[in-house]
């Protein structure tokens, strides 16, 4: 397929242009800056200049592709004003690139995020939570799912709070940076709380199994560690860094204060008997020994 691939030089995407390239794919991805350019040309990509809010060049990307896989996201959490701003930008590109693809039955995969539900394990059945800083984003989701019926071959993978390579990466990543900053590696509330994770090399195969085979409508999980509790990812960061682990208050997280502290484990079991995916990169904790100091 010749697909187009928005966020294809971030962390998930491009490992994803590398799995669609690697697998007999053709890709063409958004790219907002010459450095963007030049990256994604030298992975193999074709680059189509342009950013999220330009919707004439997203539509045109999408005319001329097989499928779309959309990732791109400006990932600003200083305040729930930059969160907004990236909500309401994204969600009105997805719309352009729904509309662009209505009547087709080409795949329009859509990155999403897994659901927290409080007392148990998430399945890939459990509805996306339309409150807290990034709810909007889950009704941008549930839009493109809902052109199933409107000839959209549309599906969501949903992601982890940590998709992570190199040691870095997602919500471990941050606690990384806040750590780098502060000088101590804190968790919120007592830390036992669960967050899943997945290799970013190990989610791309899932984008391009969701997109080859996903049926219109579907929502697929890529989990690997069902929940690492946050004590002990705080705790490897601590000790790569040589600083202390303590709980620190919500406040310290920024707008996202209240997601971190939520226990939110997440099984991904009816994605890999469905689709046949199978997770095999090393887990969020042995990554983060990749961490230098
Ligand atoms: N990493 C995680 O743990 C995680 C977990 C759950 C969900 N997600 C979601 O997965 C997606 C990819 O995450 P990531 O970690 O790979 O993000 P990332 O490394 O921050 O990359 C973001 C990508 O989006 C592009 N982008 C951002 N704003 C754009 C705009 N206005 N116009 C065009 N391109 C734009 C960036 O392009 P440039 O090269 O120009 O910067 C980059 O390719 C995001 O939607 C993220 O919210 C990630």
């Amino acid at each position: 397929m010749h697909v187009l691939v928005t966020g294809g030089t971030g962390r998930v995407g491009s490992a994803v242009v590398a799995e669609l390239l690697g697998n007999g794919h053709t890709v063409l991805a958004l790219a907002r800056s010459d450095a963007s350019a030049l990256a994604l040309d030298k992975a193999g990509a074709v680059p189509l200049r342009g950013d999220l809010a330009d919707l004439k060049t997203l539509r045109a990307g999408a005319a001329e592709a097989d499928g779309v896989v959309h990732l791109a996201f400006g990932n600003d959490f200083r305040s729930p004003d930059t969160i907004a701003h990236a909500v309401a930008e994204e969600s009105a590109a997805l719309a352009a690139l729904g509309e662009e693809l209505l009547g087709s039955d080409r795949p329009l995969v859509v990155v999403s995020g897994t659901p927290p539900v409080p007392g148990r394990v998430s399945t890939e059945t459990d509805p996306l939570p339309s409150d807290g800083p990034v709810g909007g984003r889950s009704r941008t989701v549930v839009a493109a799912l809902d052109l199933a019926p409107r000839g959209v071959r549309s599906s969501a993978v949903r992601l982890p709070r940590t998709v992570h390579s190199d040691g870095d990466g997602g919500f471990a990543g941050m606690l990384l940076g806040i750590a780098r900053r502060t000088g101590v590696s804190g968790y919120p509330g007592d830390g036992t709380q669960r967050w899943p994770a997945v290799h970013a090399l190990d989610a791309a195969v899932l984008f391009r199994l969701a997109l080859e085979q996903a049926p219109a409508g579907t929502s697929w999980h890529a989990v690997a560690d069902e929940g690492d509790a946050v004590r002990d990812i705080a705790a490897v960061i601590g000790r790569r860094l040589s600083l202390p682990v303590e709980s620190l208050p919500p406040e310290t997280f920024g707008p996202l204060g209240p997601i971190f502290a939520t226990d939110q484990p997440s099984s991904s079991t009816h994605t890999r008997q469905t689709l046949g995916w199978e997770p095999t990169q090393p887990s969020l904790l042995e990554d983060l020994e990749n961490i230098q100091p």
